[in-house]
């Protein structure tokens, strides 16, 4: 279990041969390369230190870690050298006790004496270092030349920056480089005018700090502070848990001062992120006590009437009866539910069980379906297994990494910066995105090539890059020869002329040359990692590209080891958990299919209830049935259809079709407009039970606090499936995962107790992998043979015209997440107060379009109005949007092509016209110039400036 306080062992680790030396003493052994002060830490000992921490390299600033060294010169600082074989240390001594005493003499002469007025009391390594040097005086005095007046910075909505207390031991200008590797820190100045500044002595918030908060860990004193310590105090208790934000599932302590979170501080055994988190999970968080939460389930007869708040019983027996009546009335397929990726493991296995057992079909879909459905098709296809390869680790292996619709700084920001690390320390990078995302280049880093491609045009580039492997001799025959099949049919395929860089540049707009050098690049590197997004799978190809991107991995055999790989970057934290808990309309838990009458059986034997072999209805076959009549009743946990699902206005005439649609979820969210019953849904802080993030990792999610609506989401489906008469209860969500783990062959070995022991596992976790598999297919791939598949290249039906001549694609934004349902109700609105339009100069400026215009945009479906930007992040004829705010609803443009294989909506591709709206009046200019909100669209952010934790409800 995590400690508040968790030990620091100085220095990072280091993985040499061992070295043996002496300390105090005492023998140790550690491997060559680490610190003598490590490795007395690991002996026991504790040397004092200020500017050293073991997630950051050594700086050598402070000089308080000094030790002797036998037969060595002076007092050498512990955290910059090295061990040696037979070094014999001494940490104490009463030169080193005097030494130390007067480095804490002149911090202490220029430091403000407020420790017990401090927030950071109790919790400040200058205080507890004072202490431990037996600091009793200061005898310079308090009067000369210091810093004691100097300005805090509240710029930042979450952290202030108090420089009066700053020691200038650099850990925040290290944690930033090499941790965030957003190198927004530096020290200007020299000798006592050493300073902090943020980017060239700009605010925080002006900097180019992008909030992720690991200045504010390292910061040894009170210097770099959250604002929720200063408000609430020091926490008392911590518990360990994970992020409910993006697939990365970052662990985290979330620290508490009696009930109230006090402050999430990311995890540094967390196997996903050891340690380092996002502006999202490590700041926002108040969303789960904002006063807009409904707590109490609420039922309406019409949708016109006003919501009457219930009793739970009533409003389960409301749900259980109408589903009933309408099953009766028009059958057992008029009614089904859809899970949500946002609730954990066991939450999304008992609504599917409550279809298949309790409604009695299959109809039973996930929001996975619009985003990442398409890769469990071709990755299923291809290698056997619908899940990424590799885990986040294996990046720091690769030589070279694709990044392909993808944009990990602002999608995935904590493997985004293990990526920058590698690619700091080497690696090549080639971005294959219509838009020059962050990673193209940012301080330090610099892709290769970038393969500005028109969107839609994926499965082009890539069969062009395995076209070149293939006729220049980049193939990796053994590992073909050994591990694949059907690859002779796919080599004559792809070596057609067709599919050749010069033949497809007019497709693709990349210039051939360029294709050709990336795909070499690729095929002759050592280790190359394949890393995509949902620029791969939100395309009426999107399966394809995903066959064609295994087909490439496979043919240079780039498959079963560290550093390569092909990884899906999931969107939401439980994207991968949904899909593999049984959520798809055609298969049970584990991605097996419910034709398949063994798999059927083991269920229908533990459930008790017949399961038909027929697939149920998809997300979109089930708006196409509302609106033909035939299907009538739908159950949502926690996804918000009406905004994110493509054409809104086919969505909302289904869901206004229904006879019943319940929503469940912890706001009421777009699509409960059109909803007859409100389950109100728990949060992360109070759900129990487990998450899987992209690279499989099933996280443990504990519970900081007792349901705020008093039921678990589990036992509300429980309840309505008891209701209808099915049986099914637990008395805790452990059983459940129990219940997976008897049934799911890849999650055998799971369970709670394993959790605890070994702090996460990823899938397949079972007798052979007790402790779980990092990295898949390395000895054969899960379907014996990796599989070649042609991938032909089919152009969208979605194309420009001279009426809808742009073609729009979209994106997130770092500080929001999803339709914004949690990050708007937090301070991150700060940094994205509204959807944004990006628009090329040129495009802009033939329609007179000017940046911070508001323009309207149209598709063939319908149009919505938004405020552009004008930059050249897009190439000429391509706009971009994010779809975090209701009030813009990117999705009502949106069009209904769908991927063939999974009907994934084609979010990334629509023809559409801008035009200029209005221009803003003055009044408005100003107030967007001074940061401040658009007055004719009031944005709450009066009420949203601080998190809402903070805002006492
Ligand atoms: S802000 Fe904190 S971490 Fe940064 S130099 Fe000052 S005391 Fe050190
Ligand atoms: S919050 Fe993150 S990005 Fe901002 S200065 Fe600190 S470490 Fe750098
Ligand atoms: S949003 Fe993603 S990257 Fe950020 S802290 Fe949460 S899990 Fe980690
Ligand atoms: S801890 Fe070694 S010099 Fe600061």
């Amino acid at each position: 279990m995590a400690l508040l306080k968790e030990p620091d062992l100085g220095t990072p680790a280091r993985h040499g041969p061992s070295v043996d030396l002496e300390v105090d003493g005492h023998q140790v052994s550690v491997p060559a390369g680490t610190s003598v002060l490590r490795a007395a830490a690991l002996a026991g000992i504790d040397i004092p230190k200020l500017c050293a921490s073991d997630n950051l390299e050594a700086f050598g600033s402070c000089r308080l870690c000094l030790v002797e060294v036998e037969g060595g010169k002076g007092t050498p600082a512990s955290c910059t050298t090295p061990v040696a074989p037979g070094m014999q240390v001494r940490t104490q001594s009463p030169k080193l006790e005097k030494l130390r005493r007067g480095v804490m003499e002149l911090y202490i002469s220029d430091h403000p004496l407020d420790c017990l007025t401090c927030p950071a009391n109790g919790d400040c390594e200058l205080q507890d270092m004072a202490g431990v040097v037996g600091l009793r005086e200061v005898r310079y005095g308090f009067d000369g030349e210091n810093h004691l007046d100097a300005p805090t910075d509240t710029s930042n909505p979450y952290f202030d920056f108090d420089d009066s207390k700053c020691i200038v031991c650099s850990r925040c200008v290290r944690a930033c480089d090499e941790v965030q590797g957003t190198f927004a820190l530096t020290i200007s100045g020299r000798g006592f005018d050493s300073r902090v500044s943020a980017s060239a002595g700009e605010s925080f918030m002006n900097s180019e700090c992008v909030s992720c908060g690991a200045c504010v860990q390292a910061c040894p004193t009170s210097t770099l502070q959250e604002r929720s310590v200063i408000d609430l105090g020091m926490p008392t208790r911590t518990v360990l848990t994970t992020c409910a934000y993006c697939g990365v599932g970052c662990s985290f302590k979330a620290e508490l001062r009696g009930d109230e979170v006090v402050r999430m501080v990311p995890y540094k055994d967390g196997g996903a992120n050891e340690g380092h988190s996002c502006v999202k999970g490590r700041f926002a968080f108040g969303y789960a006590s904002h006063p807009d939460r409904v707590t109490k389930p609420m039922i309406r007869e019409r949708i016109s009437d006003p919501w009457r708040e219930v009793a739970w019983d009533e409003a389960i027996n409301y749900v259980a009866t109408r589903m009933t009546d309408i099953r009766d009335r028009h059958g057992v397929g008029a009614i089904g539910g859809i899970t949500s990726s946002r609730c954990t493991n066991e939450e999304v296995y008992v609504v599917q069980k409550l279809v298949r057992a309790a409604f009695g079909n299959n109809n039973v879909d996930t929001c996975a379906r619009v985003c990442h459905s398409p890769t469990g098709y071709g990755l299923k296809q291809t290698f056997g297994t619908s899940a990424g390869t590799q885990d986040f680790k294996s990046v720091a292996k690769a030589d070279v990494m694709v990044v392909i619709g993808a944009n990990p700084t602002d999608g995935h920001p904590v493997f985004a910066s293990r990526m920058k690390r590698r690619l700091r320390e080497g690696a090549q990078l080639i971005v294959i995105d219509p838009r020059r995302i962050d990673m193209v280049r940012s301080p330090h880093i610099e892709a290769a090539h970038h393969l500005q491609l028109a969107p839609g045009s994926n499965v082009a580039i890539i069969n062009a890059m395995s076209h070149v492997v293939v006729t220049e001799g980049l193939v990796d025959r053994v590992f073909v020869a050994e591990r694949c099949e059907d690859f002779e049919a796919w080599e004559q395929f792809i070596a057609r002329p067709e599919n050749s860089p010069e033949s497809l540049e007019e497709v693709t707009g990349v210039p051939a040359a360029e294709v050709r050098a990336a795909a070499r690049l690729y095929g002759s590197a050592g280790n190359a990692a394949i890393y995509y997004g949902l620029g791969v799978t939100e395309h009426s190809q999107g399966s394809t590209m995903v066959m064609g991107m295994a087909n490439l991995a496979m043919a240079t055999g780039n498959i079963g080891r560290e550093g390569v790989g092909v990884n899906p970057l999931r969107g939401q934290n439980n994207v991968q958990g949904s899909c593999d808990m049984g959520s798809f309309p055609h298969e049970l838990p584990g991605y097996r299919h419910v034709s398949d009458d063994t798999v059927r059986e083991v269920f229908e034997t533990l459930w008790g209830r017949t399961i038909l072999a027929e697939p149920g209805l998809r997300i979109p076959n089930m708006f196409d049935a509302a609106l033909d009549g035939t299907f009538l009743g739908l159950y949502i946990q926690g996804e918000d259809l009406a905004q994110s699902d493509p054409n809104t206005k086919h969505v909302t005439a289904a869901l206004s079709a229904m006879e019943l649609v319940v929503v469940q979820d912890l706001f009421l969210n777009e699509t409960a407009k059109f909803a007859h019953v409100f389950l109100p849904g728990t949060s992360f802080l109070e759900k129990d039970g487990t998450f899987t993030n992209a690279e499989r990792r099933i996280n443990r999610v504990r519970p900081v606090m007792a349901p705020k609506t008093g039921k678990h989401e589990w036992q509300i489906a429980c309840d309505i499936a008891q209701a209808m008469g099915y049986p099914m209860s637990y008395q805790q969500s452990s059983e459940i995962m129990d219940e997976v783990a008897l049934t799911t062959p890849t999650f055998a070995g799971v369970s709670f107790d394993l959790l605890d022991k070994v702090g996460s596992v990823q899938w397949p976790c079972h007798e052979e992998a007790p402790t779980g598999t990092t990295v898949m297919h390395s000895k054969g791939f899960t379907r014996g043979k990796g599989r070649f598949i042609e991938t032909a290249y089919v152009p969208t039906a979605e194309r420009s015209t001279r009426k809808y001549p742009l073609i729009l694609t979209t994106g997130r934004i770092l500080s929001q997440y999803n339709v914004g349902s949690q990050t708007r109700r937090t301070a991150n609105i700060a940094w994205h107060a509204e959807d944004i339009l990006e628009i090329h100069p040129h495009d802009a400026e033939v329609r007179g379009i000017c940046d911070g215009d508001e323009v309207t945009m149209a598709s063939r479906v319908g149009e919505t109005r938004l405020r552009a930007q004008v930059n050249d992040r897009m190439p000429v004829g391509v706009v971009y949007t994010t779809f975090h705010y209701p009030v813009t609803g990117a999705n009502v443009v949106t069009t209904e092509h769908s991927d063939w294989a999974t009907n994934c909506p084609e979010y990334k591709v629509t023809a559409v016209q801008i035009e200029l709206g209005r221009k803003p009046s003055v009044t408005e200019t100003v107030a967007r110039h001074r940061g401040g909100a658009d007055p004719d669209q009031p944005r709450s952010h009066e009420s949203h400036d601080r998190p809402a934790a903070l805002l006492g409800d």
